[in-house]
C-alpha cells in the first residue's frame, strides 16, 4: 500500500480501525466534562445559599469546597477529549473542511482559556479569570455552530 493512498481521504481511518461513532461519543464527552468544569459558576452564585437551605451549615460549606475540586480535572478531561475527537475526526476525514475548522478554533480558543486557567490557579488575577469565563462562552458559540454543521 503506498503513502499517498493512505492519505486519500477516509482510507487511513479504516485501515487503523477508527469510525465516527467513536468521535461522535468523544464529541459529547467534550460537552459533559465541560459542562461539569463549568458547574463552577453556578455553585459559586448560587450553590452554597441553596445548600445551607438543604443540610445546613457546615455541611453544605464541606459540599461547596468538595465540589470547587472537580473544576481542574474536567476541564483537563475535556481538553483531552477534544484534542482526541479532532484528531480521530480529522483521520477520518481526510481533510478540513468549514465544520472542522469552526472545531479547531474551538479547540484552539480552549487551549488558550486553559493556559490562563493555569496562571490562575498559581497565582489570582481577576482580569484573567474574566478573560478564562469570555474565551469559554465564545468557544460554546463555536461549538454550537461545529454541531449543527454536521449533517
Ligand atoms: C472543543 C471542540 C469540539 C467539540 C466540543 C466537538 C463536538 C462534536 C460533537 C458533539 C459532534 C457530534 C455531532 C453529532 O452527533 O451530530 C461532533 C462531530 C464532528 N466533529 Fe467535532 N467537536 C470539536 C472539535 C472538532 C475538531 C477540531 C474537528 C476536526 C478537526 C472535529 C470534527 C468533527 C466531525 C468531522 C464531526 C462529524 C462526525 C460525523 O457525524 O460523522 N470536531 N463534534
Ligand atoms: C472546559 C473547561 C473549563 C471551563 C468551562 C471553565 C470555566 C470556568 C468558569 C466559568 C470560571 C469562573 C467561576 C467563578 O468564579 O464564578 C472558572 C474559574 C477558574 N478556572 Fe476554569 N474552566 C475550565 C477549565 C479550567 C482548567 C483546565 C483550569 C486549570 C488548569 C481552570 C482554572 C480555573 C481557575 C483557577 C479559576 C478561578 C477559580 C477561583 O476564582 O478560585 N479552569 N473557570
Amino acid at each position: 500500500m503506498n503513502q499517498s493512498f493512505l492519505l486519500t481521504p477516509g482510507v487511513l481511518g479504516n485501515v487503523i480501525g477508527l469510525n465516527a461513532s467513536m468521535g461522535e461519543i468523544l464529541g459529547w464527552s467534550i460537552i459533559a466534562f465541560a459542562v461539569a468544569a463549568g458547574l463552577l459558576f453556578p455553585l459559586r452564585k448560587w450553590g452554597r445559599p441553596v445548600l445551607r437551605r438543604i443540610v445546613g451549615k457546615t455541611k453544605a460549606a464541606k459540599a461547596y469546597r468538595n465540589s470547587q475540586k472537580i473544576h481542574i480535572p474536567f476541564g483537563i478531561l475535556a481538553v483531552v477529549a477534544a484534542v482526541s475527537h479532532g484528531t480521530i475526526m480529522y483521520i477520518i476525514e481526510g481533510e478540513l473542511t468549514g465544520r472542522e475548522w469552526v472545531g479547531l478554533t474551538g479547540v484552539i480558543a480552549i487551549l488558550l482559556a486553559i493556559v490562563l486557567g493555569a496562571k490562575i490557579s498559581q497565582k489570582r488575577d481577576k482580569t484573567k479569570k474574566q478573560v478564562h469565563m469570555a474565551i469559554f462562552t465564545t468557544a460554546a458559540v463555536l461549538i454550537v455552530t461545529h454541531i449543527g454543521m454536521t449533517p
